[in-house]
């Protein structure tokens, strides 16, 4: 949501990954964003300004000297126009003329008039990334404020295995929404948000688990960070890559989750429950593998974990989530009560396309006061955003 309407230059340099930035910029433009790809003269020699012009919609630029006439001075005009300026990728020479001064090209000068943010994704070969000259001009450049999304480590084109691969798309993507969204309505906020479920072992190599897959918890830590939150994630096993710009942090048992949450509560304004924690975990978890009995059945004993909301403290915002397969709405307002929260999202987990493991749900937002909101079916991340529009006006109301 936070790049509808937004201007984006995106900057494409004479690297090997440059047929990378059309995925990115395909992304970006569907997300809603206006993008405006600035070529360095080598780029095009690898992608043709063409590929971008059709996955834009928008004129591509390379020349300063052989501008579209839709901009009049455009370096300039670019440099205005921009919410944020991204490179990927950025070539060591980019990086050193930036980091220079340098204007002798369209891109550089782009950069070097706008006040809007600029992010860089190198993609080289590992000895020009470990090279002291490009680390010393990247230094220089994030100290001026520049934000660099290191690259990843592996094969590469020239044969070698190293640092220097273009970081994923998704990476830059999180990186660009972040910075987007720093001046967002939880700007100054620290949430916390549990997500995954819990796995209860059972003995080294079998655990009692739950079927949450962490999505609406990723998406929920994804939208606070791009309202401009301080983030952090404490998730339990799921297959989600660790979101970009939230302190990640990840454990497997409900006492592992209740010792990380009440360690990251002491300095929050919001926490927020969305993870599958187990009521019951074996009371007895068998230090070697068990081995199979003569017996037909077996019994395991069960204890209590701990109640993780219930023992947090404080005036922070409490959001839970009530997952329920009959009596929505007056499970969940027991649990509300009950925890002394000031919302709940309840959860109908008997619809195929809502609840666990898939990409959308469908939810009941109750407050403290007993205000009642049905929402449609929607993506998680949309549903993020509506719980977060409920917990900013909660924060405003206890003027936090
Ligand atoms: C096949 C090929 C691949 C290249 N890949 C990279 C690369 O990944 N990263 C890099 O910094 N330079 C790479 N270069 C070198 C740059 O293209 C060269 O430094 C160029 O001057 C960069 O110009 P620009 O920064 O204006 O785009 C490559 C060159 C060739 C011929």
């Amino acid at each position: 949501m936070v790049l509808r309407d937004k201007s984006v230059v995106l900057g494409v340099t004479g690297s090997i990954a440059a047929y990378k930035a059309a995925d990115l910029a395909s992304k970006l433009t569907q997300a809603g964003a206006a993008v405006d790809v600035v070529m360095t003269r080598a780029a095009t020699e690898f992608i043709a300004p063409l590929t971008f012009r059709s996955i834009t919609h928008r004129p591509v630029s390379s020349s300063m000297f052989n501008a579209p006439t839709e901009y009049e001075i455009e370096h300039i005009a670019l440099a205005e126009r921009a919410d944020v300026i991204a490179i990927a990728p950025a070539t060591a020479d980019i990086i050193a003329r930036l980091a220079a001064g340098i204007a002798d090209d369209l891109l550089c000068c782009t950069v070097l008039a706008t006040r809007a943010p600029v992010i860089l994704a190198p993609a080289m070969n590992v000895n020009m990334w470990e090279n002291p000259i490009t680390q010393e001009n990247l230094e220089r450049l994030r100290a001026r404020g520049f934000r660099v999304v290191e690259p990843g480590y592996g094969a590469m084109a020239c044969g070698a295995t190293g640092a220097g691969r273009l970081a994923d798309t998704e990476r830059i993507l999180g990186t660009i929404q972040q910075v987007l969204g720093s001046g967002g309505d939880l700007a100054g906020k620290c949430v916390v948000v549990t997500a995954g479920g819990t796995q209860e072992p059972i003995d080294p190599v079998r655990h009692i688990g739950n079927r949450s897959s962490g999505k609406m918890g990723y998406a929920l830590a994804e939208a606070a960070r791009d309202r401009g939150a301080e983030v952090t994630l404490i998730s339990a096993p799921t297959s989600l890559a660790e979101p970009v710009g939230v302190e990640t942090v990840h454990v497997q048992t409900a006492l592992e989750m209740r010792q990380a949450v009440l360690d990251a509560v002491s300095t929050a304004d919001v926490l927020i429950m969305a993870a599958a924690v187990a009521d019951y975990r074996p009371a007895n978890a068998g230090k070697t593998k068990i081995k199979k009995e003569s017996a037909a059945d077996m019994t395991l004993e069960l204890v209590r974990t701990p109640d993780i909301l219930s023992e947090v403290k404080g005036g922070l915002v409490k959001v839970g989530f009530a997952a329920e397969s009959e009596d929505l709405v007056k499970n969940a307002v027991a649990k509300l009560k009950e925890k002394g929260l000031d919302l709940i999202v309840a959860n109908d987990i008997t619809a195929a396309d809502s609840g666990f493991d898939v990409d959308t749900n469908r939810v009941v937002l109750i407050d403290g006061k007993g205000n009642q909101e049905e929402l449609p079916l929607l993506p998680k991340p949309g549903v993020a955003h509506r719980i977060l529009d409920r917990v900013a006006d909660i924060l405003a109301a206890k003027k936090m």
